[in-house]
C-alpha cells in the first residue's frame, strides 16, 4: 500500500505548526519568560531556538521525509539497535496524550461554564473544590469527576474523527484549528492592551532583567522550553516529515514551522500579561503576585481576571469563550498529532489497519485517562507529566541526536537536506546535532537530577513519585520488546545507509 501523502505544503506546515503550537505556548511560555529575566529571557531562547531548536526539527524532518518512515521505523532504518528508541519516544507520546485530553476535558466544561462566568466571585474555589473536588494528596483519588468523564470522551471522539481519514482529515481540520486560535489571541490581546494598567503587566513580560543571563537554570529552561514547545523527541514530526514526497524542501518547512510557532509564543505572551496588569491594578495587587504558569493560570487566574474586566457578564462570557475556544483549539492539534505518531509506528511495522488502531487507540486512551479524571486526578497529572514531559524528553533527545548525528551522520543527512531544499544549511547543523544538543541535554538532566535529589518533585509522598518513576522506566522495557517483535513488512528490517530517490 503507498504511504499516505499531505494533500498540499501547506496541509503539512499547518500540521507541524499545531502540533508545535499547543498548551506549552499559552500557558508555559509567558510564565518562564517572565520568571527567567523577562525580557533578557529571550537571548537564551533564540540562541536555543537556532543552535538546538531549529536542527533537531530540521533533523526530525529530514528522517521522516528520507526514509518515509514514522520514529521506530526510520531509527531502526539507520540501526537496527536503535530502533527502540523511536518506541520509546511514541510511547511516551502515547501516555501524553492520556492525561493531555483530561485538560481538554475540563477545558470543554470551562467553555459551558463561560456562558454567565460561574467561576465570579471565587475562581480558585471554583476550580478546585466545585469543579475538580480536589482530594488532599495523591493517596486519595476519589471518584469520578462525571463533567470530565464527558468531556473527556468528547476529546477522544474529537480526536477520532480528526484523524479518522490521516492526512486528508488533519489536512481540512489544521486549516482553520490553527488559525483560529491565533485570531482568537490577537483579539484577546487587543483587548488586554486597551484595558488601564496593561503597560505594567507586558513590563514585566519584556523588561530584561540581565542579572539573570549568568545562572545556568535560566538556560535550562530556555532550551527546555524550545524541546517540549516544538515537539520534538515524540516521533511527531518524524511522522509528519514522512507524508511528505522525498523532493519537499526541508529547510523551508523548518524555518516557517519554527518562527510560526515562536510567534504564537509572543502573541500568547502580550494576551496574558497585559491581562494580568490590568487585573493587578483593578485589586491593587503587585503584577508578581498574580502571575502563575500552567494550570493555575488557564483555569483561575485568567478566569479571574475575565470577571473584573469591564461590560458586565455578557461581555465576559464572550471573553471567557474566546479564551476557551483558543486553548481548545490551540491544544487539539497537539493532542492528535501524538496519536498520529503513535499510529503512523504501529502502522509501519505491524501494517494495523489505521481505522481499527485509531479506535483501539481511543477507547485505551479514555480509559487511562478516567485516572486522571478522578477527584486526585490533578496530583497524578502533574507527577506523570513531570516524568514524561521532562525526563523522557531528555532522554529521547540526548538518544535520538546520537543515533541521527553519530550513526547515521549529521553530514549525510545536511547533504539530503541541502539536495532538496533551497536554502542550503551549513556545517553548524552537524556541530549543532553532534556536539550542542547531546551535551546541553545532558547538562540539563544532571541539573534536574540534582534538584530532584535536593528536593523532589512538587513536595509529593515519596511512594507517589516512585510510580512516577516506574512508569518512565517501564516505557524503555515496552520500547525493546516492541523492536524486538517481528515486522510484517520484509523491508522495515533494512538498514539504510544513504538517503536515495530511487523508488519515487
Ligand atoms: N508542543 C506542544 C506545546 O508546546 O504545547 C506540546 C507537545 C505536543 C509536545 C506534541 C510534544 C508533542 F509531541
Amino acid at each position: 500500500m503507498a504511504r499516505q501523502k499531505w494533500g498540499s505544503r501547506w496541509a503539512f506546515v499547518l500540521a507541524a505548526i499545531g502540533s508545535a503550537a499547543g498548551l506549552g505556548n499559552a500557558w508555559r511560555f509567558p510564565y518562564m519568560a517572565y520568571s527567567n529575566g523577562g525580557g533578557a529571557f529571550y537571548i537564551p531562547y533564540f540562541v536555543a531556538l537556532f543552535i538546538a531548536g531549529i536542527p533537531i526539527l530540521m533533523a526530525e524532518f529530514g528522517v521522516g521525509q528520507g526514509f518515509q518512515a514514522s520514529a521506530p521505523k526510520a531509527m531502526r532504518k539507520i540501526s537496527k539497535g536503535a530502533e527502540f528508541i523511536g518506541w520509546w519516544a511514541v510511547i511516551t507520546g502515547a501516555i501524553i496524550t492520556f492525561y493531555y485530553n483530561v485538560i481538554m476535558a475540563w477545558i470543554f466544561n470551562y467553555l459551558y461554564h463561560s456562558l454567565g462566568v460561574a467561576w465570579k466571585n471565587d475562581p480558585k474555589g471554583f476550580f478546585f473544590g466545585d469543579f475538580l473536588k480536589l482530594t488532599d494528596g495523591p493517596g486519595q483519588l476519589g471518584g469520578l469527576r462525571w463533567p470530565i468523564v464527558i468531556g473527556l470522551f468528547i476529546a477522544w471522539l474529537w480526536v477520532y474523527l480528526i484523524l479518522r481519514k490521516g492526512t486528508e482529515s488533519v489536512g481540512k481540520t489544521v486549516m482553520w484549528t490553527v488559525p483560529l486560535p491565533i485570531i482568537l489571541l490577537l483579539i484577546l490581546g487587543i483587548r488586554g492592551i486597551t484595558l488601564p494598567g496593561a503597560a505594567t503587566g507586558l513590563n514585566f513580560l519584556f523588561e530584561p532583567n540581565f542579572a539573570k543571563l549568568a545562572d545556568p537554570r535560566v538556560w535550562a529552561n530556555a532550551f527546555g522550553q524550545i524541546f517540549f514547545s516544538l515537539s520534538v523527541a515524540f516521533g511527531v514530526m518524524i511522522a509528519y516529515g514522512s507524508y511528505n514526497d522525498k523532493k519537499n524542501d526541508i529547510a523551508n518547512n523548518t524555518i516557517i514551522t519554527a518562527l510560526g510557532n515562536s510567534a504564537t509564543s509572543f502573541l500568547a505572551g502580550i494576551a496574558v500579561f497585559s491581562v494580568l496588569g490590568y487585573m493587578a491594578q483593578q485589586t491593587n495587587v503587585p503584577v508578581d503576585e498574580v502571575v502563575s504558569g500552567g494550570v493555575g493560570l488557564a483555569f483561575v487566574v485568567y478566569p479571574q481576571a475575565i470577571s473584573l474586566i469591564p461590560g458586565g457578564p455578557i461581555v465576559q462570557s464572550i471573553i471567557g469563550l474566546a479564551f476557551f475556544v483558543m486553548l481548545l483549539t490551540l491544544g487539539i492539534d497537539s493532542a492528535f498529532s501524538l496519536v498520529e505518531a503513535a499510529e503512523a509506528a504501529a502502522g509501519d511495522k505491524f501494517k494495523i489497519n489505521m481505522k481499527s488502531f485509531l479506535i483501539g487507540f481511543s477507547i485505551v486512551g479514555f480509559i487511562f485517562g478516567l485516572i486522571f479524571a478522578t477527584q486526585g486526578g490533578l496530583y497524578w497529572l502533574d507527577i506523570i507529566d513531570h516524568f514524561m514531559g521532562t525526563y523522557a524528553l531528555l532522554v529521547v533527545g540526548i538518544l535520538e541526536s546520537i543515533v541521527i548525528g553519530w550513526i547515521f551522520g549529521a553530514k549525510k543527512l545536511r547533504d539530503y537536506i541541502n539536495s532538496v531544499s533551497e536554502i542550503k544549511i551549513g556545517s553548524w547543523f552537524d556541530i549543532s546535532l553532534k556536539y550542542v544538543i547531546p551535551i546541553v541535554l545532558i547538562f540539563i538532566l544532571a541539573l534536574n537530577i540534582a534538584d530532584e535529589i535536593k528536593n523532589p518533585y512538587g513536595g509529593y509522598p515519596g511512594w507517589s513519585l516512585a510510580i512516577g518513576f516506574l512508569v518512565f522506566i517501564l516505557v524503555p522495557i515496552l520500547a525493546v520488546i516492541f523492536a524486538k517483535i517481528p515486522s510484517k513488512d520484509e523491508k522495515y528490517d533494512v538498514v539504510e545507509k544513504e538517503i536515495t530517490f530511487e523508488e519515487e
